[in-house]
């Protein structure tokens, strides 16, 4: 019966990319982490459930986090002066070394996963770093805290730093260990998790490829985030159209649900790759600013209904707050709108939400909307600290404020498939 409650609240989500769906003062019905409905009052067959008063507080779906480096976050915040390739090199690489030593990483990946539970996020998929038994650590923290991750015990044989480097074969077998010591697990799956072209071999990526279908795993990766990047995967892949068709013929390109981060400069043939095959397209636009990478054409993606969600990024982006992703989507398509093509539309609230919930819920099943048969992942939020003498405001305006004025420390209460995590 744990999971079988009432919420009583003032219940929004976006099941439409134009449609925020507000139910003031209204109950959700879950049964055994599943969604029943939105009733406006108590239907009697439920009538004997748990009632959780959350009442005059926004309950909103829980939010995916579709792409974030777990081994990134201590240096959040810090560090943003350089581009892509200079920051990799100069900070994130000489960062992510540390993660051998496992006192570290039990150390790191505990502020990691406590501060993750405090946020919006119910679902994420994250990159470690290519260090089996710290990678063990960050996912059996997931494991323990009620989040539901898919893990990647990162790939790299090639481009890196000393430190950080891995024998081609032994990358395959500590991945290989990965997937055996985390199955049957509840919460946590792993995610084949290639760095970037630059930083794998052809080899490597071919076995990762067969070692995905074989064990029908999904894959994640970054793809054309960078012009400089995108310049040294046309050197180092002369057989191949574009990045995209680099994964393609590797291997690790759809085969089993894959998402791929920032596609910031995608044109044409790469574009109808994402579309046609289903690409999950991690859009993260906090990173994008912070290392300078351009601003992705959200709109674009969103209108041709390819499954383009929002990531946070972390280290790239600041934050682990998504609802802070939404308040900087939308921002960032009013710059692309203003700035590079004025015939665009910004994104909306709506849209971000929609993003945020809905897509990028569905990388992880039927999560993301309070319809009958989904599973609950729930967030409350406190409004408190943003006071104004504005009455009788709309969900959707109140949501707006805290987006935009409390994406930090907002969330009150969050249950992930029914079971509440505080
Ligand atoms: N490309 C390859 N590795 C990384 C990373 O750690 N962060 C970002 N933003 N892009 C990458
Ligand atoms: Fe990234």
């Amino acid at each position: 019966m744990e999971r079988t409650f009432i919420v009583r609240g003032d219940i929004i989500q976006a099941p439409e990319k134009e449609r925020i769906e507000e139910h003031g003062d209204s109950y959700l019905v879950v049964t055994d982490g599943l969604v029943e409905g939105i009733f406006s009052s108590i239907p009697s067959r439920f009538s004997h459930y748990r009632l959780v008063d959350c009442r005059g507080h926004i309950v909103m779906p829980g939010l995916s986090d579709l792409h974030v480096h777990a081994s990134q976050y201590q240096f959040r915040g810090m560090w943003m002066d350089e581009e892509l390739i200079d920051w990799l090199n100069r900070h994130t690489f000489p960062e992510e070394e540390k993660y051998r030593d496992r006192d570290y990483a039990e150390r790191a990946y505990r502020i990691f996963v406590d501060d993750l539970v405090r946020s919006p996020t119910t679902r994420a998929s994250i990159f470690a770093t290519i260090h089996l038994d710290s990678t063990l650590v960050l996912a059996s923290y997931l494991e323990d805290s009620g989040i539901k991750a898919y893990v990647g015990k990162v790939n790299m044989d090639r481009n890196s730093t000393a430190g950080l480097s891995e024998d081609s074969a032994q990358s395959l077998e500590d991945t290989q260990s990965f997937i055996e010591r985390t199955e049957g697990w509840t919460n946590v799956r792993p995610i084949i998790t290639p760095r970037f072209i630059p930083s794998c071999t052809d080899g490597l990526m071919k076995a990762l490829a067969r070692l995905a279908v074989d064990r029908g795993l999904p894959v994640q990766s970054h793809l054309s985030e960078n012009r400089s990047e995108i310049e040294w995967v046309k050197e180092l892949c002369p057989d191949s159209t574009s990045y995209a068709d680099a994964y393609r013929r590797r291997g690790l390109w759809g085969a089993t649900p894959t998402i791929m981060a920032h596609c910031v400069h995608s044109t044409g043939r790469e574009e109808d790759l994402l579309a046609m095959d289903g690409i999950f397209i991690a859009h993260c636009p906090d990173s994008n600013a912070n290392l300078s990478s351009g601003i992705m054409d959200a709109r674009r993606y969103l209108d041709a209904g390819c499954r383009i969600g929002l990531g946070t990024d972390v280290a790239g982006g600041c934050s682990l707050s998504m609802l802070r992703a939404m308040g900087d989507a939308v921002r960032v398509s009013k710059l692309r709108a203003s700035c590079v093509d004025p015939s665009l539309k910004a994104l909306t609230l709506a849209e971000a939400f929609h993003m945020a919930s809905v897509i990028g819920g569905s990388f992880f099943g039927k999560v993301g909307l309070f319809e009958p048969g989904w599973e609950a992942d729930i967030v409350v939020l406190d409004e408190s600290g943003i006071a104004t003498t504005l009455e009788d405001l709309s969900l959707s305006a109140r949501l707006e404020r805290v987006v935009n004025l409390k994406s930090e420390g907002a969330v009150m209460h969050k249950a992930v498939c029914g079971r509440w995590l505080f």
